[in-house]
């Protein structure tokens, strides 16, 4: 068992800006000190948000979004909505329509997200509902990228991970944040070229 602990520091000579500080801690080994980027640094990591978003987009936190109308109302494609039903989407699900997303929707292919100078392309939130769409939108969207990106950036320099948990793809499970049966069982190996 393997867990990031994390915390904002102030911004240090050469690192503008607020600076995460992230420790690793293995199961029966001493926490590590893995140092993060600033701001900029992961500003420019295009891949590494776009393969962050692909995951997220066959793979949503929040898999399924229900909301209760509060008034009749009409959806902009003219569909009728009565006050008190209940409306819900699945991000999963839109995820694996030919229609939104090609023929290889159900391919993790981060290079769709980018253009051809490799720079991220955003998506329409109701085309990409992860963080839902509109004015109730999800305010700690930029929030959650700088944590991933950050987490990502500073443990795959540094570490291997090796998927230990048997043949096929791990078992999903749809509550209200969706989330891995078992969890992810990996093996992990500090990298040859590591710095640290
Ligand atoms: C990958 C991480 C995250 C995902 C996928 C996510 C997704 C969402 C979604 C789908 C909603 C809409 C819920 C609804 O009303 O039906 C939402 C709302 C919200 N999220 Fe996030 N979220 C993430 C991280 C965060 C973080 C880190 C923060 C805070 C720092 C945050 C703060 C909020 C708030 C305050 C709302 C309510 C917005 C409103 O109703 O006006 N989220 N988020």
């Amino acid at each position: 068992m393997a867990y990031i602990q994390m915390k904002s520091i102030v911004a240090s000579e050469g690192h503008p800006g607020l600076v995460l500080s992230l420790t690793l801690r293995m199961e029966g080994g001493l926490p590590m000190k893995v140092t993060s980027r600033d701001f900029d640094e992961l500003r420019e990591m295009h891949y590494l948000h776009a393969a962050i978003t692909e995951a997220m987009r066959l793979y949503p936190p929040v898999a399924m979004d229900s909301h209760c109308c509060q008034n009749d109302d009409v959806l902009p494609d003219g569909t009728f909505v009565g006050k008190g039903w209940q409306v819900t989407y699945s991000a999963y699900a839109m995820a694996r329509l030919e229609e939104l997303w090609g023929a290889d929707c159900e391919e993790f292919r981060p290079e769709r997200w980018l253009d051809e100078d490799g720079v991220f392309r955003p998506e329409s939130p109701f085309k990409y509902p992860v963080f839902h769409g509109g004015p109730r939108m999800c305010l700690g969207k930029e929030m959650a990228y700088i944590q991933m990106k950050s987490i990502a950036a500073c443990v795959f320099e540094r570490f291997s991970f090796r998927f230990v948990g048997g043949e096929g793809r791990p078992g999903l499970v749809f509550s209200v944040t969706l989330r891995m049966e078992g969890g992810l069982p990996m093996r992990v190996k500090k990298r040859r070229d590591s710095v640290c």
